[in-house]
């Protein structure tokens, strides 16, 4: 049952149909539409005054760096709750260079302390919902993320899919991540094509066409299927087409204590870590927001406490 659940919440549509002939079809428009859609049913979201100007940056460029997130004291707190679990990451993903570290979303430690200073952030929740039209009811994942490099990985070839350019689902979703340390392009730092988010043109829905075809015929490709592995769904932008649709990566720089909130329906991609110094980051997803769980979580919670209170 418990795995049922875990279904329901993690799952999110993914970038593109795996079938040649629904891509032909034009499937990638009729799944941006669709999204499009269900999130404007439910136009009930205000966002408060203070947090408009941010709203409005979001809405132009897909992505907003917001300094000074926590008070000095908070973020001190949140990094020496860091500090004492990193002996315990664990590599995410053996092949990847710069090399990944961290604890997963689903481990309760995760800011087991200091949780609910982005919980019950009111500048996360009103400009996060104002921003998706909807409310993330379930308990929010959350991460700890570390990307480094050893002496020994020094200058060696990059690798792993999300080194480059991708989105992630063809509709808004949004990520976030707080910069626990200083974090530059020579570290890493997020690279986004601002105004890449934005899908209201034709010129910008023949390409998704275009790239749904190559992913599906990259997929019946049966010597590698795919360029990717199975949990990378993308395929490689070449740099005519970064000129061609005006896809300016851009580094997205930050200090410590700074929240970055990006539209990962945008183009965007890890930056790279050719240094000793590390990229330390909390990240927050908002991926499980149109799965069904999340809708009904509301009746869920009153179901459960009935049987609480009846037993
Ligand atoms: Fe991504």
């Amino acid at each position: 049952m418990s795995k049922f659940f875990a279904k329901l919440t993690s799952t999110k549509p993914s970038m593109y149909s795996k079938s040649l002939f629904l891509n032909i079809l034009g499937m990638q428009w009729y799944r941006i539409l669709f999204f499009y859609l269900i999130r404007k049913v439910k136009a009930s979201v205000t966002i408060k005054p203070e947090y408009k100007e941010y709203l409005k940056i979001l809405e132009r460029d897909g992505v907003i760096v917001i300094p000074n997130f926590l008070s000095e004291a908070d973020y001190k707190e949140v990094l020496d709750e860091y500090q004492t679990l990193t002996p315990s990451f664990v590599r995410t993903n053996h092949n990847l260079l710069p090399r990944v570290d961290g604890i997963s979303m689903y481990d309760k430690r995760v800011l087991e302390k200091n949780r609910n200073l982005f919980l019950k952030s009111d500048l996360i929740r009103s400009l996060v919902s104002s921003y998706l039209n909807r409310y993330y009811n379930l308990q929010l994942p959350i991460d700890y993320n570390r990307i480094y490099c050893n002496q020994e990985d020094l200058d060696k070839p990059r690798n792993g899919g999300t080194n480059n350019l991708h989105f992630d689902a063809p509709l808004r979703i949004v990520k976030i991540f707080y910069y626990l340390t200083d974090t530059t392009q020579e570290n890493g730092a997020l690279r986004y094509c601002k105004g890449s988010h934005k899908r209201n043109n034709l010129k910008r829905l023949l390409f998704e066409y275009k790239l749904s075809i190559r992913y599906s015929l990259n997929k019946w490709n049966k010597d590698n299927k795919g360029e990717y592995g199975d949990d990378e769904p993308w395929v490689t932008i070449t740099s005519l087409e970064q000129r061609k649709y005006n896809l300016n990566e851009e580094s997205i720089e930050a200090k410590g204590n700074s929240l970055v909130i990006f539209d990962v329906g945008g183009f965007h991609r890890r930056g790279d870590n050719n240094t000793l110094i590390s990229r330390d980051s909390i990240q927050l997803n908002y991926r499980s927001i149109d799965t069904l769980r999340n809708y009904l979580f509301p009746f869920e919670k009153r179901i459960r406490s009935t049987i609480k209170s009846s037993k």
